[in-house]
Parts: C-alpha cells; structure tokens; sequence
C-alpha cells in the first residue's frame, strides 16, 4: 500500500489545552509544527472543564500554600519537584493567557475573579462562569492556528514509531477515507487525554479514548500510576455527565434521602469542600447504605436553592442548562440529582519533569514527550485537586514545547519507510475484514458496567481478580469480533472497535495496578487495607505489559520534599 511521508520538526497528537499550548511555543519560535487530531480541534475535552483553573493571585494567598495543598491532595504521591515548578508558574500561566485574549470572570474591584475549590486553603480556582476550558481552549488553538501550526483535524493516529529508544514519528489514518500516512518529526509528543471511558458511569468525552497510552504499552513501554481513578463527586445521576465542583464551591450543600447534610459525618472541617475522593466515597457510602434517593435508591441530592437566581444564572449557568436537559431538574427550584462519576486519569505515560517519555525509571525515549491528562508527570498522585488539571495542561503544555526548541538542537529525524505503518494496518485491516460473532457495543458494555461494579470508588482482592478475568475474557472474545461496516469511508464502527482494543489494555493496567496496591491512598480505596501505608507504598506503580497482554507491576520512588508526610485529614 502507497502510504505518504510527511515531515515536521515536532508533531503534536491531541488539540486540547496541552497540545495547543506547545504547538504554539514550538511555532513561535520558527519549528514547522503539526497537531493531528481525531476531532476538530474545539472538541477536545479540554473544552469540557468548567469550574476553574488555579493559580495562587491574591494577597491572602502563596504559591507555597498551592503546593502544599496539591501535595496533601494527592495523598503525598505527588512529586513535589513537578508540584513545585507548576505551581510557582502557575500566576504566570493565567496572565499568559490573557494577554492571549482568554477573558476571566472579574470581581467588584475589577480582578480576576476566584473560587472556593475542594482541598484548597483559599479561593483560588480563575474562572470564565462555568465555562473556563472552552474560553482557554478556543484562545490558545486560536493563537496557534494563527502563528502558522498546520492542524490536521479528523486523523486518527494508530501506532508509533519506535527504533533504538528513539521515537521516528507516528502512524495516522485520515478518518474521512482510512488512508494511512507517516507523520515524521524529529520529536513527537503525546496530549491525548485520559482514560475514564474505561467505566460505564463517567463524565468524559465519547472521543476520550484513552488509546495513546495503550499504544505506548504495546511497545513495552511502561505506564505509571493507572489504578488512581478520580470519581467525581458530582456527575448528573444516571449519566455521569459532569456538574463542576463549582458547584460545591459556590455554596451547593450535598443531602441524602433523609434530607440529612450527611457531609458532617465524614469532612467535619471541609464539609462538601474536602478533597474528591473524600466526597465521592461519602456519597457512594450513602447510597450503598440505603439513604439513597429515588425509587432505586442510586443517587444523592445537590441543593443550590439558597443561592438565588440571580447568582445560579450569572455564575453556574451551563450547570443549570445540563440538569435542565439531563435531569428535567431546575437547580433554581429544587435540588438536583447526582452521583459520583469516573472523571480523570491520574496514571498515564510517565514523564520527567520536562515531558520526556521514560523507557523505564532512568532511562528515556529520545524525542518523545507527553503532556497534560495522558502524562503522569505526576502532579496529582493519587488524588487530583479540582482545577489543577487546566493548569497542569496549560503549564505543561507551554513548558514543554518550550524543552522541544532545547532539546530538537540535537536531534536528527529518524530514517523513515511505508513499511513503518504496517502494523497499524495490519490492526485496521484485520477488524475491518473480520467476521467473528462478537459485537463490539455489546463487549465494551460489559467491560464498562464491570469497573464500575469492580473496580470503581470502593475495591477488594475478590472484586479485583474477578474483574481481571472479566477483561480476559474479554480480550480473547475481541480476537472474534465483526463489525457491520466494512467500508473505508468514514468508517465509525472500525475506529471505535480499534478504540475498544486499547481499552481492553489499559483496563488491565487499572486493575493490575490496584490488585498490588495493598493500601488505602486518595482516590485508590481497599476495603481490606483501608490506610494509606506509607512504609510499604510511597511509591510509583509502574506497570509493564507483555506479549499476551498481562501486565508485570513493579515500582518507582516518589520525590519528596519540603511538604512532610502527614495524615490526611479534611
Ligand atoms: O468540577 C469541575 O469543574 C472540574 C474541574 C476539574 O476537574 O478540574
């Protein structure tokens, strides 16, 4: 098959705030940049953030105090060296997209305006009503389209390109005719999202596919951390689409069906403004323990009443939108209906500090560079506070297309041939043409509903090794699985089969990750090992997968720092 070569100094995979981010630097300073994407660049799930980005601003405020809050939030497996850097630049980050044009909410006096946040010392999340990725994200793609990134909307990329422990550059399908092509660069880096598809109830995108880090894996690459899941405290019931904890931030109060604050019992200090993994497992608790509300008993209440309509409509108004539309529930009226939702990935391709992709725990990938959601850098160790995610994305991002323009110095481009994409062909052609009996919706349905049931807000040895026969099962039935459209036009039932490959992968990785984390530790819980044990598991999971798809667990030190190990209370 004919399969065209192009050739860039950097190729960026993934539109969201990350990619665009150092797409933009990496153009700015004169790099012949390119970012393929599977969507439309305004799509990315960056544009799904609502509630905030941080940044320490105000006099009552420090950087040290961000810090230290990031590092209490992530249950001290944060790595406080990244923690530090992010956080020190994150003042800076918010200015740097303004001037961009991005246009923040402002207070009385004129400033940028800030709210409270689970977790945070202070109010400290910058916000564009509850609309503040979509605001970031259109200005910084803005201003990369307009400094000269060539972006190829609606690729698909398959697979990398990999010799010496060094990257070449990647395999992309163009999704309007599956023709495969070459992206070569002399560094390629990944910002392709999370993983929280893996669960049935979840607040991400339907793109949000997770498969840049299953591609990696299948070249024995290792990934870091991936049994940490957050689950949001506050997904529309039933769905799981996203209500920002803005919501809580904004004053919203949390009840049972008792009409019971229940919040008192398990964050007496915080309330409905602990740390995430504190509140999810409050509500879960509660539904678990039968003050559930409504006929199935599977959801709690979210009252914003008290707050007026005035304020709902000025400051949460997307909010109101979505359970209008969701939930047939004005939150002006009454309270609305929730639940936790699997929201973001806190595992994902380990980086250094600088985005570098690791081979293992001291070596690197020559090239290669990840960012934002898809990285685990890691900024958020077991536990992410909400509104660092944009930052990080946005931080990083710019932080590392600016180690791109250092590092290309000496980098040459790989040798590249059409032989490079046959793996990915060979992947795409097999479903394509396959005619086994399995179907691919019913499959990933099973896969979802089951992490959920198994490997979701509460896990135990039982509940874990019986999920990770589930998904043994589930990959062997995948080899036999037929598609209905065997075209080459625009083919959706292909690309989402291919998509549910990856996700029988990293499910494996969740779950092998969780099996060997014999402890208790942010948004990772074990009803058997209910402490975190810092004795036996201060450390990374690094998980390596092999051949037949079994995952080999082994571990990375974490970077302490300033900010001493304490308990974790709220
Ligand atoms: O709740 C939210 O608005 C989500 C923000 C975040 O995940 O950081």
């Amino acid at each position: 098959m004919n399969v065209p070569i192009y050739k860039y100094d950097v190729v960026i995979v993934g539109a969201g705030l990350a990619g665009c981010a150092a797409a933009k630097e990496a153009s700015d300073a004169g790099l012949d940049v390119c970012v393929l994407t599977k969507l439309h660049p305004l799509r990315s799930h960056s544009g799904a953030a609502q509630g905030g980005i941080n940044a320490a601003l105000s006099s009552d405020d420090s950087t040290e105090l961000h810090e230290f809050d990031t590092v209490k939030g992530s249950d001290y497996l944060g790595d406080q060296d990244a923690i530090k850097l992010m956080c020190e630049n994150a003042p800076q980050t918010i200015r740097w997209a303004e001037r961009m044009g991005a246009v923040f909410s402002r207070n009385e006096k004129g400033e940028i305006d800030q709210r409270p946040f689970g977790g945070q010392s202070s109010p400290r999340a910058c916000y564009a009503k509850d609309r503040t990725g979509l605001t970031l994200l259109q200005t910084v793609y803005e201003q990369a389209h307009r400094g000269g990134v060539q972006f190829f909307d609606e690729y698909y990329v398959a697979d990398i390109i990999l010799e010496d422990d060094k990257i070449k550059g990647v395999v992309a399908f163009d999704l309007v005719d599956t023709k495969p092509y070459i992206f070569g660069a002399k560094t390629v880096m990944f910002a392709t999202g999370g993983y929280g598809r893996a669960f049935k109830i979840n607040s991400n995108a339907h793109a949000n596919t997770g498969d840049a880090l299953s591609m990696v894996a299948r070249h024995g690459l290792p990934l870091e951390d991936m049994e940490f899941v957050q689950f949001h405290p506050t997904g529309i019931a039933g769905s799981g689409v996203l209500i920002s904890e803005a919501a809580r931030g904004e004053g919203g109060i949390l009840l049972n069906r008792d009409g019971e604050k229940f919040m008192k019992k398990y964050a007496p200090n915080k309330l409905e403004l602990a740390s995430r993994d504190v509140v999810s497992r409050a509500i879960t608790q509660e539904i678990l323990d039968g003050r559930g509300c409504g006929e199935h008993k599977d959801h709690v209440k979210i009252d914003l009443t008290h707050l007026g309509a005035d304020v709902i409509k000025k400051k949460l108004p997307e909010l109101r939108d979505l359970a209008i539309t969701f939930l047939g529930q004005d939150m002006i009226e009454e309270p609305i209906s929730i639940a936790a939702t699997a929201h973001y990935s806190m595992g994902g391709v380990p980086v250094d500090i600088d985005g570098h992709v690791r081979k293992n725990n001291d070596d690197f990938i020559e090239g290669f560079y990840a960012a934002g959601e898809c990285a685990c850098v890691s900024i958020h160790g077991a536990n992410r506070l909400g509104a660092n995610s944009v930052l990080e994305a946005l931080f990083f991002g710019k932080h590392i297309g600016l180690q791109m323009i250092k590092d290309i110095k000496t980098i040459e481009m790989g040798e590249l041939c059409e032989a490079d994409a046959d793996t990915a062909i060979d992947e795409f052609e097999k479903i394509r043409t396959s005619s086994g009996k399995y179907k691919v919706p019913i499959l990933r349905d099973k896969l979802q509903q089951s992490m959920t049931d198994n490997a979701g807000v509460f896990r135990t040895e039982k509940s874990l090794q019986k999920q990770l026969n589930i998904i043994k099962e589930i990959k062997e039935k995948f080899k036999h699985v037929a598609i209905d459209d065997n075209s080459t036009t625009y083919n959706t039932d292909l690309q989402e089969a291919v998509e549910f490959g990856h996700m029988i992968d990293y499910s494996t990785f969740i779950v092998a990750g969780a099996i060997e984390r014999k402890e208790s530790r942010g948004a990772h819980f074990r009803d058997e090992y209910p402490q975190r044990d810092d004795e036996n598991y201060l450390k990374h999971t690094m998980g390596y997968m092999d051949k037949n798809g079994d995952v080999a667990i082994k571990y990375m030190d974490v970077v302490l720092g300033k900010h001493e190990l304490a308990a974790r209370t709220y």
